[in-house]
């Protein structure tokens, strides 16, 4: 088990355009994945992109079934994907509360496509290829937007909804016990 030390926000390497990945099925690739389920889940949070702990890799893993810091969120299902790929499946979209772990401490309101088809690979080179919506295809753009060297700011429509966890709870706008992703 490694869990490691996540990037943020400040760091340049949270702004690079990952390389895909071409080599399936490798030992370091299955070592690379484990560190970042591993951190995931030590850090509680809904999803993990290579690049956060310094692989500039087009890798991210998402998933929970009940995340303390989501307590709202439908279950996600655990997924490893490589070289992802979204396409909207409409043009309707939502605002959402988001975290990062590599944005302690913050939330922001961030508008987000409500339907998603994704394709990528799994480890082992197999095709994926799944439709998700609402918290589902939430995580999924909010992870692969760190693999273009997009943090969830960067997205935001309205400053003013940006802020720390304690404040936006005490002043009614976060619902919910503290969530940090
Ligand atoms: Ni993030």
């Amino acid at each position: 088990m490694a869990v490691l030390p996540v990037l943020r926000m400040g760091d340049p390497a949270l702004l690079l355009r990952c390389n895909q990945i071409t080599e399936f099925d490798t030992a370091e690739l299955h070592q690379l994945i484990e560190d970042m389920l591993d951190t995931m889940a030590a850090e509680k949070g809904a999803g993990l992109a290579a690049p956060q702990i310094g692989h500039k890799l087009r890798l991210v893993v998402f998933g929970f079934e009940d995340n303390p810091r989501y307590p709202d969120a439908d279950a996600v299902p655990k997924t490893i994907l490589i070289n992802p790929v979204i396409t909207p499946l409409d043009e309707t979209m939502e605002d959402g509360w988001e975290g990062c772990l590599s944005v302690p401490g913050l939330r922001g309101l961030v508008p987000r496509y409500c339907n998603i088809e994704y394709t990528g690979f799994d480890p082992s080179g197999n095709p994926i290829k799944l439709r998700a919506s609402g918290f589902h295809a939430r995580v999924v753009q909010h992870e692969c937007d760190h693999l273009d060297g997009i943090l969830y700011p960067q997205r935001m429509a309205d400053l003013a909804h940006f802020g720390y966890i304690d404040e936006l709870q005490q002043s009614g706008q976060l619902i919910g016990p503290p969530r940090d992703d």
